[in-house]
């Protein structure tokens, strides 16, 4: 299927979808659902991990899970998506550091960061099932992780708030898994908003909810590219970045982070930087900026000016932080060239993945119907074209919510 309408947020399927997945558990009378959905990135991109601003959105994309919690300290959990049952004993999570090797890794490496964390775990079996499509760069990981801590989490302790819970799952990631990912991507996932993106600053923790503009769509094309060495050069690039702030660091007050650091300070430094960092923490000081410039804009209505912005972080992402890749040139170049298209740029980590487009309501259609025809000619490869709401967080699905 080429194209997908947030299939989560339809009524008829929101409910049909929950009944499989239920059936599937054995419809238990102490069956709960809770889902937690993907993100895109609207601007802000290799910002997290430099304690600076991001500002993502959750989308009607979404790992669902059914579960029925146990007395064993184990989970056997069901994908539906890879039709596999995997298991995990808790008393196996006490090696931490290790490389994922299977989906299951993700719901280890957040038992493992709950109880890192002094949050009491309990056992579940459960199925689960995901739209989110795997390695397209929209956080089907971090939506897997925070489904996980729902179903993990044993009620009588107090919940954490969003933030500390996506800290938690980030920890996971970062120490079990292997992968040095930032927050963005599990804060998105746990303190999503309905119609609205979160600037989110990830040095405080702090976050506001922002709306999308009436009369725009959020649409995401998938370059269908594999991502190629994208953990290996994801943690290549976060070393640069610290290296970069810990020479600047040697001349200048107060830089913990390149989130100290500004466009002056940058340049009187620049010749005691690698050229490589230098680079690097060009694109991360200008990003930063982009953001608050974006945000701006957008509520001033200035949608030529976001346009822009987006164009300027592209560029960036390709130029100086290398990441692009020709795909991910491809797809914004077709985008461009169509009308009502307001802004367009590759989204996430980069090295394939999606690209975020900023659409006036009505040329949603045009978008797509150009970018199926012209981005497999171009590329050989197969396109996706999701039309993407911004939905609201991680939790459990109520009854009331499949009744509408
Ligand atoms: C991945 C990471 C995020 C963030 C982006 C790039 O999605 O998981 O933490 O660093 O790349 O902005």
């Amino acid at each position: 299927m080429n194209q997908s309408t947030s299939p989560d947020r339809d009524g008829q399927a929101f409910s049909a979808r929950a009944g499989t997945l239920l059936e599937r558990l054995g419809a238990p009378a102490g069956a709960t659902l809770v889902r937690a959905p993907g993100r895109v990135n609207l601007i802000g991109e290799h910002t997290d991990y430099n304690e600076g601003f991001v500002l993502p959105a959750a989308i009607g994309l979404e790992v669902w899970l059914a579960f029925e919690p146990w007395d064993r300290p184990r989970v056997e959990l069901t994908s539906a998506e890879f039709g596999e049952t995997c298991a995990l004993d808790f008393d196996d999570l006490t090696t931490g550091h290790r490389q994922a090797v299977s989906w299951i890794d993700y719901v280890a490496g957040t038992a493992w960061a709950m109880r890192e964390a002094g949050l009491p775990i309990r056992g579940f079996r459960g199925v689960l099932d995901s739209t989110i499509p795997v390695g397209s760069g929209l956080s089907s990981s971090a939506a897997l992780e925070l489904a996980s801590s729902w179903a993990l989490a044993d009620p009588s302790a107090p919940r954490p708030a969003a933030p500390r819970m996506a800290a938690i799952a980030q920890r996971g990631e970062n120490a079990y898994v292997g992968v040095n990912c930032g927050i963005m991507d599990q804060f998105a996932s746990a303190a999503g908003a309905d119609g609205h993106c979160l600037l989110i600053d990830c040095r405080t923790m702090e976050f506001r909810a922002t709306p999308i503009p009436e009369g725009l769509s959020i649409l995401v094309c998938d370059t269908g590219s594999p991502r190629r060495l994208s953990t290996s050069e994801y943690n290549t690039r976060r070393s640069e970045c610290e290296l970069g702030a810990r020479l600047i660091a040697e001349r200048e007050q107060g830089v913990k982070a390149l989130r100290d650091v500004d466009a002056a300070m940058l340049s009187r430094n620049r010749s005691r930087l690698p050229e490589v960092v230098a680079r690097r923490c060009e694109h991360v000081v200008q990003e930063d900026a982009r953001v608050m410039a974006a945000v701006a804009s957008l509520a001033a209505g200035d949608l030529d000016e976001v346009g822009r912005l987006f164009a300027a972080s592209h560029a960036s992402l390709r130029d100086l932080y290398e990441v692009g890749s020709t795909a991910l040139d491809a797809m914004v170049e077709i985008a461009r060239d169509v009308p009502g298209v307001v802004a367009s740029r590759m989204t996430g980590a980069g090295f394939g993945g999606c690209t975020v487009n900023l659409v006036h309501n009505g040329a949603e259609e045009e978008l797509r119907r150009r970018v199926l025809a012209e981005y497999p000619a171009r590329t050989g490869l197969e396109p996706r074209v999701f039309v993407a709401s911004a939905v609201a967080g991680a939790g459990p699905i109520l009854a009331g919510d499949l009744t509408r």
